[in-house]
C-alpha cells in the first residue's frame, strides 16, 4: 500500500549548492533567498533532491528504510555484468532444495528498486511455495484442453507430454509478477531473474503460466490479481540440478545507426 510522502528541506543544513534544484525531474526545487526549497508535494516522489544532496539537508518521510550511502562496491564491473547475461539460461530441472526466505527477500528486493515510468511502484508479487500443486494441478487441466487447439497451428509442440509438473518442474518456488504497467513489471521481472542467478538459483518465465491466468478469473483472485492488473510473468525458480559448461549462439543484433 502506498504511503504518504512528504518531501522537505532542513534549511540550517541547505548550502545553496542549487545541486537538487538542477536535478529535479519535474521542476519542484527551485531556489529561494539562496536555499532550496519545495515548491509542491504533488511530485513523483523519486527521491533526486535527497540522493544528490551533499550535505543531508533533503529528506522524504514515509518510508520505513533510510537512503544508504552509495559506495563504489555495489557497482558490478561491465564485464562481469555482461558475463552474467551471457551464462544466463533457463533452467528447468532442479533439485529438492527449499529456497531460503531471505533469497526470496533478496529477489524481491531486486524488483521492488527496478525503475517504473513516473515511479508509480505498482508492481506486486505472489509468491508459491508450500501451495504449489494448488495452483499447478487446475492450471494443467486448463493447459491440456488449450494445447488441442496450440497443436493444431504449432507442430513443435505436438510432441510434448503435459505431466502434472509440466508448468513448475518441480520447482521450490513460483513467484507470480503482477501489475497494470506491463512494461515495469517485466523489467522487475528482469533484475529478480538475475538476482536469482547470483543467488545461485535457477529460473525460468513461464509464459505457459501465465497465459492460464489470462483465461481464468478463478485463477487471479487466488493470485491476488485486482481489477485493472495482470499477472505480466510468472517466475519458476529453485536449486539447480543442471549445470550449463557454454554460452548460448544468437542472432546478430539487429541495429540501425542514425
Ligand atoms: C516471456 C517468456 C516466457 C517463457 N515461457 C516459458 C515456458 O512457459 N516454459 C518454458 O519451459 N520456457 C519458457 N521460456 C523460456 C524460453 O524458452 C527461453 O528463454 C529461450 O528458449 C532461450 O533459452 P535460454 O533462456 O536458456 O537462453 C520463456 C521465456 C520468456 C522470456
Amino acid at each position: 500500500m502506498k504511503r504518504e510522502h512528504i518531501v522537505s528541506v532542513n534549511t540550517s543544513l541547505c548550502i545553496g549548492c542549487e545541486l537538487c534544484v538542477k536535478d529535479c525531474p519535474t521542476a519542484t526545487m527551485q531556489m529561494e533567498g539562496g536555499k532550496a526549497v519545495v515548491t509542491t508535494q504533488d511530485c513523483i516522489k523519486c527521491g533526486h533532491c535527497q540522493a544528490i544532496c551533499p550535505e543531508g539537508a533533503v529528506s522524504l518521510s514515509g518510508f520505513d528504510e533510510a537512503p544508504e550511502r552509495i559506495t563504489p562496491e555495489m557497482r558490478v564491473s561491465a564485464a562481469a555484468l555482461l558475463g552474467q547475461l551471457k551464462s544466463r539460461r533457463s533452467v528447468r530441472r532442479f533439485t529438492e532444495c527449499e529456497i531460503e526466505p531471505e533469497l526470496i527477500a533478496q529477489i524481491i528486493e531486486a524488483g521492488r528498486y527496478t525503475p517504473t515510468g513516473t515511479n508509480k511502484q505498482g508492481v506486486s508479487y505472489t509468491v508459491l511455495q508450500k501451495n504449489i500443486a494448488a495452483y499447478e494441478a487446475p492450471s494443467i487441466r486448463l493447459f491440456r484442453r488449450l494445447k488441442r487447439v496450440i497443436d493444431v497451428f504449432y507442430s513443435g509442440f505436438r510432441a510434448i507430454e503435459i505431466d502434472e509438473h509440466f508448468l513448475f518442474k518441480n520447482a521450490s518456488a513460483v513467484i507470480v509478477i503482477k501489475g497494470a504497467d506491463e512494461v515495469d513489471a517485466a523489467l522487475a521481472a528482469s533484475s529478480m531473474e538475475l538476482m536469482a542467478q547470483s543467488l545461485g538459483l535457477g529460473v525460468f518465465y513461464s509464459g505457459f503460466f501465465t497465459m492460464i491466468t489470462r483465461i481464468s478469473g478463478k485463477l487471479r483472485n487466488k493470485l491476488g490479481i485486482r481489477r485493472g492488473e495482470k499477472a505480466v510473468t510468472t517466475l519458476v525458480l529453485g536449486y539447480p540440478a543442471v549445470r550449463y559448461q557454454r554460452t548460448a549462439q544468437r542472432e546478430t543484433a539487429e541495429i540501425l545507426f542514425d
